[in-house]
Parts: C-alpha cells; sequence; structure tokens
C-alpha cells in the first residue's frame, strides 16, 4: 500500500514564477562550454564519480556506476545544438567500452546496469541505431536478471547473490529497471519486463514510511521472501530520508509509470514528491538528508536535478484541474532558477563540472560539496526536457 500523500505545508512557498526560455539558454550555453572542455580529456578515459575541489579526475570504464552519465550527457548535447558530430562522435567512440565491458563482465557485480548502459548505449540505439550499443545493452539487462530473487521478486543490490546477508533492494534500482523495460521491447522476450515490474512493486510496497518519507535500502529474509528492515547506507540515519533516495523515489516511479500508466506508480510519485517539496530549504536546494531543513550541512543539488527530471515527467499526465499540478510546475521553476542563480561552476574555470554543492556519500565522507557527475547529468536532462517538451527519453 502507498501511503496517503501529504499535502503540501506552505503552498506559498511555491507561488508562481517566471523562468524564461532565454534563461535556459543561457544554462544550456554555460553547461556546453563545461562539455566542451572535457571533450578530449574525456574521450577515451570517464570522469570520475565525483569531483575534487570541483575538478573531475579521469576514470576507466572498468569499474563503478558513473561513466553513463558522461556519455549520456553527450547524448543530450547533440540533441540540443541540432545534432553536432562533435558530441556525437565522442559518445560512439565510447560505445567498444562499454561492450567491452559487460561481455569480459569487469566490474559489474552490482545492479547499476541501467545507470550504465541506459543514458549512454540505449540512447546510442535509440538516436543513431548503433548494434554494438544494442547488443551491449541487451547483455547488461541479461546480466541485470542474474540478480533477481523470485522468491522475494526482487534485484539484488550490492554483494553476491548467494550472500544472505545481502538480501536487500535500494530505491536507486527503480532507475536500473527502464533498462529491462527497453528489453522486452526491443527483444519481444517478456521477462525482462516481468522481473522489473516486480521489482516496482515489491520496492513500493515497502520503501515508503507512512509519513512519505523513504528508506534507502530494505532487507528481507532469504528463506522466506518476507520484508524484513529499513536500513540506510547514504542516508543519515535509519529514520531518516536520504534526499537523494527521496529523488530516486520520485523520477524511478515515473519511469515506469511510462512504460506501465500504472496508479500505484503515479501514488508513489505524489507522496515522496510532497515529502520532498515540504522539506526543502529557503533556496529549494535539498540538504543531502531531508532531516535538515536549515543550518550548514551540505546541501545535495545533484538530488534537486533528480527530482526536477521526476517532477517534469510526473506533470505530463497530470491533468489541468489537479491542485498539485500548479505547485509542481512551480516548484520545477523554484528549483531550475536557484540551481541556475546560485549553482553553476561558471566562475570557476578550472572546474569541469557542471553543478557545485552535490553529495556522493556523507557518511562515507566521499565527494561531500563537490560536483558529480549524475548531478551533471540530470541537470542537463532536465534542461533539455524544459527546452524541449517533446524530447523522447533515453530511459
Ligand atoms: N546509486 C548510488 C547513489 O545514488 O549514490
Amino acid at each position: 500500500m502507498i501511503p496517503k500523500k501529504p499535502e503540501i505545508v506552505d503552498p506559498a512557498k511555491y507561488c508562481d514564477v517566471d523562468l524564461p526560455r532565454e534563461k535556459l539558454e543561457y544554462a544550456l550555453g554555460e553547461a556546453l562550454k563545461k562539455i566542451d572542455m572535457n571533450l578530449e580529456p574525456f574521450a577515451v578515459l570517464f570522469p570520475s564519480h565525483n569531483s575534487y575541489n570541483n575538478v573531475y579526475k579521469a576514470d576507466k570504464n572498468t569499474g563503478g556506476w558513473n561513466q553513463g552519465f558522461w556519455t549520456g550527457m553527450l547524448w543530450h548535447a547533440y540533441e540540443l545544438t541540432g545534432n553536432d558530430d562533435k558530441y556525437r562522435n565522442v559518445a560512439l567512440g565510447q560505445i567498444p567500452s562499454y561492450y567491452k565491458r559487460i561481455k569480459e563482465k569487469l566490474g559489474v557485480n552490482h545492479h547499476d546496469m541501467g545507470f550504465l548502459y541506459t543514458p549512454s548505449c540505449v540512447a546510442a540505439w535509440k538516436l543513431d541505431k548503433n548494434k554494438q550499443a544494442k547488443a551491449a545493452a541487451i547483455m547488461a539487462a541479461d546480466h541485470l536478471i542474474t540478480r533477481y530473487h523470485p522468491t522475494a521478486k526482487f534485484i539484488q543490490a550490492w554483494g553476491d547473490v548467494n550472500d544472505v546477508n545481502s538480501f536487500r533492494l535500494i530505491i536507486d534500482c527503480l532507475l536500473n529497471i527502464p533498462l529491462l523495460y527497453w528489453a522486452s521491447e526491443v527483444t519481444g522476450d517478456p521477462k525482462y519486463d516481468e522481473m522489473a515490474y516486480n521489482h516496482f512493486n515489491t520496492t513500493a510496497d515497502v520503501i515508503l514510511r507512512p509519513d512519505a518519507s523513504t528508506h534507502h535500502t530494505y532487507y528481507f529474509d532469504p528463506a522466506t521472501g518476507k520484508p524484513l528492515k529499513g536500513v540506510t547506507a547514504q542516508g543519515f540515519s535509519n529514520d531518516s530520508a536520504w534526499s537523494r533516495g527521496q529523488a530516486w523515489g520520485i523520477y524511478g516511479p515515473m519511469l515506469t509509470y511510462m512504460y506501465k500508466h500504472n496508479d500505484k506508480a503515479m501514488e508513489m510519485f505524489r507522496a515522496t514528491t510532497n515529502y520532498f517539496l515540504n522539506h526543502l530549504p529557503d533556496d529549494y536546494i535539498a540538504y543531502w538528508d531531508l532531516c535538515f531543513t536549515d543550518g550548514d550541512e551540505p546541501r545535495d543539488s545533484s538530488a534537486a536535478a533528480i527530482a526536477v527530471c521526476g517532477i517534469i515527467e510526473g506533470v505530463k499526465h497530470m491533468d489541468d484541474s489537479d491542485p498539485d499540478k500548479r505547485i509542481y510546475q512551480n516548484a520545477i521553476k523554484h528549483i531550475m532558477n536557484s540551481l541556475i542563480d546560485n549553482y553553476l561552476t561558471k566562475d570557476i574555470p578550472e572546474s569541469n563540472g557542471l553543478l557545485l554543492h552535490a553529495v556522493y556519500s556523507k557518511p562515507h565522507n566521499g565527494g561531500v560539496d563537490e560536483c558529480n557527475i549524475w548531478g551533471d547529468y540530470f541537470y542537463m536532462e532536465a534542461l533539455h526536457r524544459l527546452l524541449d517538451p517533446d524530447w523522447h527519453p533515453y530511459w
């Protein structure tokens, strides 16, 4: 059961505001300057998960979950510039590394196949009919379903699939399952879709608390498949709502909704969105955990960018008579205005990131108050969605 959505406690906070097209175009211009800086250093190598003093280091495509975001940014840049081939050429040049990685199973003992293969290879297939990209993405989908547990009907996030102590799902995986919906569409084999949809329903059943805040991860009993308990990995505490997790819980359901048009996904989206909007500080950019609403804790601008993408998708499916629709439209504008006005790296010439003030993992002291590459990716996607409401998602 999805809890009833909380009401917006301060509707005046989401009052009408302008976000003119010229401002979005200016923001795109600034983003493209940074992407252009990265075309040469990150043609063969990839930006690290997070920056160090606002500068990404170079990584290989052999581990982690971050590479797809940079390739995806190149596809956004390609489309947003009216198909400038300089972006396409770098993106296509990276496809063999994705193919090799999944073929040779390099650093793929985890569930993040969607993050890696959707913005990179599925996009390359959708935009360019690149056959190697399609083959790589289908192999990634085949690999992802090896982590599916039929007893409990979920995809295990981390660790060895036979390790009983790793028998848990995490909210982030809602962004990995669109790879499976897509795989069923292109192969005609329903098995990917069934597992993805089961995973969505299992997640939706356990991951929300009665107040519509979300757990980060949820453990199950390996013998019976029964849900056990919610535990955080990157949030402040087991009782709090990690901001990026809540943002995955806003966008994730809408990605399932795009394929399934199911009421449960829409209900989950509304509940998680309202909780998120009720816990934003004055500048509309969440702290790293939603238990903080003022003070000196670091912000997570990446959570803001992810949530905006989800809310943009959500309002596409809401009636004009729906009172929440106006609030959501205004929330998008307030958050984007804040990101564009106060979170860009434009005044830091050495920075090769797009958005300042994100957090990778505060409990692990990793990437705190830095750029991160998924924040940059979802910010680009948000600009794309706002500049071209007819954009066809890579997801
Ligand atoms: N999916 C991992 C994270 O959001 O940090």
